[in-house]
């Protein structure tokens, strides 16, 4: 494993961070990952020299899930090897009908989770506490206020921003300079090769406040692996896929994955691959660990050791700068417009 530093904190972090989402999350009444499989998982990431470890207060069904099975992990090892991350903004107690203060980043809700999250996780203190999502309904100001309470208190070390605008990031930004207040000192967007969408501006803001960056889903939920094949010319979402893989059991993939860029990212990603003797998920991870302006850690999200050992295979990777720029490229077409989105 390869270590680097989180953006300008003074943290150190394995190229690759391992992602919790779908420990204990039931899709249909599968149990994605049961509890002995989460153990396993982690098990084999800690062996292969990964010490980051992502999750959120709602991963797993019931919401919780998640940490609980990795704080029941941690008692068996020593927390002060891991950066433990996990994050705050969606109702807790399930999507149904959650309370005025139940969700959000208010004071309230934002002090109410990190108990238990702390709880779960069996820890006093979170390494990295991102807000999962921005609120509309809470000024920013009060948001960074209580989690600098948090820094303050020792609970959190450092504070992190998942999916949010560009000129959102600025304005959290911006207040916390003039106000005094902690800053996010690391993002979470979804960003992969193949995004349908251009988050340029974004990641500019990163690189130019040296944010690290964390991107989730960045196999697109395992589409970049190279595993689901077309199946029509004139639609991006028609695709075929193993059986009892994401693209099956979650109906929402085709929205959040699939895209005529990807497909075209995804045929230089397999080449890159056929180059270098390695595998598409491989090269798509290892394109992002590359990414020059800002640190990258991806987050892997693999669900068997199989998926796990191959996706660790990026950190002793190397992309030509030709061949990093041909992937780049491929997310354009002949007009240098985004595949599918010319006006
Ligand atoms: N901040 C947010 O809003 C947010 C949102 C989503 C995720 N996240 C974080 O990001 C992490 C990763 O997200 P993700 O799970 O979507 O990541 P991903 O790496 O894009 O997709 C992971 C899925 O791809 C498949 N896969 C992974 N490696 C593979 C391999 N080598 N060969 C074949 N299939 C492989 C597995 O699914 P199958 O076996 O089912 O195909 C796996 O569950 C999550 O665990 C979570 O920590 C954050």
């Amino acid at each position: 494993m390869e270590y680097t530093r989180l953006g300008s904190t003074g943290t150190t972090v394995s190229q690759l961070c391992f992602g919790t989402w779908r420990f204990g999350r039931e899709t249909d009444g599968v149990v994605e990952t049961d509890r002995e499989e989460a153990h396993e998982l982690l098990d084999a990431a800690w062996e292969r020299g990964i010490n980051f470890v992502d999750t959120a207060n709602v991963y797993g069904t019931p919401h919780g899930t998640s940490e609980e099975y990795i704080g029941e992990w941690l008692e068996d090892h020593d927390r002060e090897d891991f950066v433990l991350a996990s994050k705050v903004y969606f109702p807790f107690d399930g999507w149904g009908d959650p309370g005025p203060n139940d969700s959000g980043l208010g004071r309230k809700h934002v002090r109410a989770q990190i108990e238990g999250t702390l709880d779960r996780l069996g820890t006093d203190y979170l390494d990295l506490y991102y807000i999962h999502r921005w609120d509309e309904n809470t000024p920013i100001r009060e948001t960074l206020r209580a989690l600098t309470e948090l820094v303050r208190e020792g609970k959190v070390h450092y504070l992190g921003a998942s999916t949010m605008a560009a000129w959102q990031l600025t304005k959290a930004l911006w207040t916390a300079d003039v106000d005094g207040l902690e800053r996010f000192e690391v993002t979470q967007p979804l960003f992969h090769a193949g995004y349908r969408d251009d988050i340029t501006d974004y990641l500019d803001v990163c690189a130019d406040r040296d944010l690290a960056v964390c991107p989730y889903s960045p196999l697109a939920g395992g589409f970049l692996t190279g595993k689901y094949e077309r199946v029509d010319e004139d639609d991006p979402t028609a695709f075929e896929g193993p059986e009892g893989a994401r693209g099956s059991l979650d109906d929402r993939f085709e929205d959040y994955y699939l895209s005529e860029r990807g497909w075209h990212v995804l045929d230089e990603v397999r080449a890159v691959a056929d180059e270098l003797d390695a595998t598409p998920a491989q090269v798509a991870l290892r394109w992002l660990i590359e990414q020059p302006n800002f640190t990258c850690v991806p987050i892997v999200g693999a669900r068997t050791v199989d998926q796990l050992d191959e996706n660790v295979g990026a950190v002793d990777l190397s992309l030509s700068d030709e061949q990093f720029d041909r992937i780049v490229d491929a997310r354009y077409d002949e007009a240098g417009e985004r595949w599918g989105h010319r006006t």
